[in-house]
């Protein structure tokens, strides 16, 4: 939970975790995003709700789809969009998170767009922020919540309620920031089971993940689920993982169509990208009919819409 992200009479000023917003919120984020997708596919004039706003990336970490999303949410809404170059900026010469905040505050950005490695990041620079909001896209292994939110309209898309639903999470779910933020979204929507799987040495403690299943294995964990959210093995963590080669990992953690059989006749295959194709899933099941993975990418930008109007034309 972080109160730092609300303002004196509870409304949204930063995104940072979606810990502790609450089912109805997050419902109305996603409501907003559908809508902002209806509007933006028909034909006609679009709405320009950000036009003369200015929104900043700030990426201290390499990424392609979130800051390309991000980018397009914020351009279609009218806005306009600066990618802040970490690597010729003044962060190299020394000068502190909080001096480059105002200093774009100074030049009236509206919206910060921060990624970083280090947990706490976004919320450091909130902290300081005098009329910027800003919006985590993804620190450390702490939390990422636009792509809690956009998995959660794909799942909503297909399934509807949540009450129903059995939702397996696989892979490095220790350092994996998007494992949290789906937890905290899955339990905030109500989801009837959430099971998280993986190699020993990649799986949290059961009391950080109160309220979800842990195991170790990936066909138990499969059978009747109805959502299966599969997570990038990180090449780096192999040996943490126990794992002699890449083909020992899909052998006990990969997703292949035999094994997909295990899920509910209904169930979705996600995946937050970038993929290891052969490591952690396989080509029939990423390009086939389950799969939604692409629908997250599409997803992403009216979710971002959604977050970057709540905050700034609210
Ligand atoms: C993820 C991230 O960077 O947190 N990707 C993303 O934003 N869609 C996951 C990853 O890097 O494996």
């Amino acid at each position: 939970m972080n109160t730092l992200q609300f303002d004196d009479t509870r409304r949204l000023r930063h995104l940072l975790t979606l810990d502790g917003l609450g089912g109805e919120r997050i419902g109305a984020l996603l409501d907003r995003a559908a809508m902002l997708r209806t509007a933006f596919a028909a034909a006609g004039a679009k709405p320009r709700p950000l036009a003369g706003r200015t929104v900043v990336n700030l990426f201290f970490e390499p990424s392609t789809r979130t800051r390309t999303s991000f980018e397009l949410a914020a351009r279609r809404l009218g806005a306009q969009v600066v990618n802040f170059d970490i690597a010729s900026s003044s962060t190299n010469k020394g000068e502190t998170l909080e001096d480059t905040l105002a200093t774009l505050e100074a030049m009236q950005a509206d919206a910060l767009v921060v990624r970083h490695k280090a947990n706490g990041t976004p919320a450091r620079l909130a902290a300081s922020a005098r009329h910027a909001a800003i919006i985590n896209a993804g620190d450390g292994n702490h939390a990422h919540p636009t792509q809690g939110l956009l998995d959660a309209l794909t799942i909503r898309d297909h399934h509807g309620d949540f009450a129903h639903l059995t939702v397996t999470i696989c892979g490095d779910i220790l350092h994996s920031r998007v494992a949290r933020s789906d937890l905290h979204m899955l339990r905030a929507l109500g989801a009837r089971e959430i099971r998280l799987c993986g190699p020993k040495r990649l799986l949290p403690t059961a009391e950080e993940c109160a309220g979800a299943i842990i195991t170790t294995d990936f066909d138990a964990a499969l059978d009747g689920s109805d959502v299966v959210i599969m997570l990038r093995l990180q090449k780096e963590r192999m040996d943490e993982a126990l794992v002699q080669s890449e083909s020992a990992y899909f052998e006990r953690y990969g997703l292949d169509e035999k094994r997909l059989r295990r899920t509910s006749r209904d169930a979705i295959v996600m995946h937050p990208g970038p993929m290891n194709r052969g490591v952690e899933i396989a080509d029939a099941v990423a390009d086939g009919p389950q799969s939604r993975i692409f629908a997250q990418v599409a997803n992403g930008i009216p979710v971002r819409m959604a977050v970057l109007t709540d905050l700034l034309d609210p």
